[in-house]
């Protein structure tokens, strides 16, 4: 685990799911950028048990940040294959935010990528996350292309990262 200001940065354990899923889901719900449906199917998908399976898959990582015993940010990598981490969900609690725990759960999440044998991280961003592309540039990730109705026919930035 990485200790920085209080916060540490670890794996998420089976302990820490239904903590995890909260925060995750009260970060998205009710944000313009993420349609209903969307944000429906997601919750569905990552239900307590799916994500307590999930933690034992090899293929995939899953990072809290702690301040204490309170789960202040969440990441997760769906697929690490072939020398290629996909990217996914990244976020921190709002009265947790601008204090580096965002840029701490992705340098986490590719120094880990990289001693898995990864050479690339890729991800996407909805278009309009100012914050999302700003965690992204900060942290070495390079603006790809446009997705246009990608997922629930919404558009997203295509990322890279190389490690
Ligand atoms: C994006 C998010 C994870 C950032 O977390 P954070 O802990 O506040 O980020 P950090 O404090 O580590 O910031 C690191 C860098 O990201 C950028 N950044 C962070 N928040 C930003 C914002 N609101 N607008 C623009 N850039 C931002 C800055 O470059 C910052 O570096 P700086 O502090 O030296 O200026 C957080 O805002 C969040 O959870 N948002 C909701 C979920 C989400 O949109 N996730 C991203 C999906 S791609």
């Amino acid at each position: 685990m990485a200790e920085a200001k209080g916060i540490r940065i670890g794996r998420l354990t089976a302990r820490d799911i239904k903590q995890a899923l909260a925060l995750l889901n009260q970060a998205f719900r009710g944000r313009p950028l993420y349609t209903l449906v969307g944000l429906g199917r997601r919750e569905v998908f990552f239900t307590p048990r799916q994500l307590k399976m999930a933690l034992r898959n090899p293929y995939m990582l899953f990072l809290v940040a702690k301040h204490g015993k309170k789960v202040v940010g969440f990441s997760n990598v769906w697929a690490i294959y072939g020398g290629v981490g996909l990217s996914g969900w990244l976020v921190v609690h709002p009265d947790y935010r601008h204090q580096g725990i965002g840029r701490a759960l992705a340098m986490a999440e590719a120094k880990i990528c990289k001693a898995r044998g990864c050479h690339t991280l890729i991800t996407v961003s909805r278009t309009g996350n100012t914050a999302g592309e700003g965690l992204l540039k900060a942290t070495d990730w390079k603006k790809l292309i446009q997705l246009k109705r990608y997922w629930y026919k919404q558009d997203y930035w295509l990322w890279e990262h190389r490690l």
